[in-house]
């Protein structure tokens, strides 16, 4: 069990352990955005929520990269069906899988606009 009280300081507590639905949380470069968003995940899953059902967000590869390993680092093996990446990546994986539903074949090839030229 973490004792997201000792980790956090009280805002990031109050936004990892919220019980409420969506939420807006802004705050400045490094002042610990992607400690609050990992707290949040390990808050979810000791709380029942199968790890699949939890979606992590965010622009750059590096970022990404950072915040799955984070995770992984703060709740070991309970975060593996997470899904964790760039907006790009998953809303690949998402096309990938789902979509035949918009009538695309699932080996589609997803090609820049100078390939496209
Ligand atoms: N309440 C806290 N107690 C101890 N360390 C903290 C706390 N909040 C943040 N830190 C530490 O401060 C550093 C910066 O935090 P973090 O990387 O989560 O910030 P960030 O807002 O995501 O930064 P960036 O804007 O660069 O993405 C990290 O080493 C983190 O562990
Ligand atoms: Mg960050």
């Amino acid at each position: 069990m973490i004792d997201f009280k000792n980790e956090l300081n009280p805002e990031q507590c109050a936004a990892a352990t919220s019980d409420g639905g969506p939420m807006l949380v802004l705050a400045a470069a490094g002042t610990g955005k992607t400690r609050t968003l990992v707290h949040r995940v390990a808050y979810l899953i000791e709380n029942g929520v199968p790890a699949e059902r939890i979606l992590l967000l965010t622009f750059t590869n590096r970022a990404a990269r950072e915040m799955t390993e984070r995770a992984e680092a703060l709740i070991g093996s309970g975060v593996g069906g997470i899904w964790s990446g760039t907006f790009h990546s998953i809303c690949a994986k998402f096309l990938r899988r789902y979509g035949s539903f918009l009538g695309y074949k699932p080996g589609f090839s997803i090609i820049d606009e100078d390939d496209q030229k």
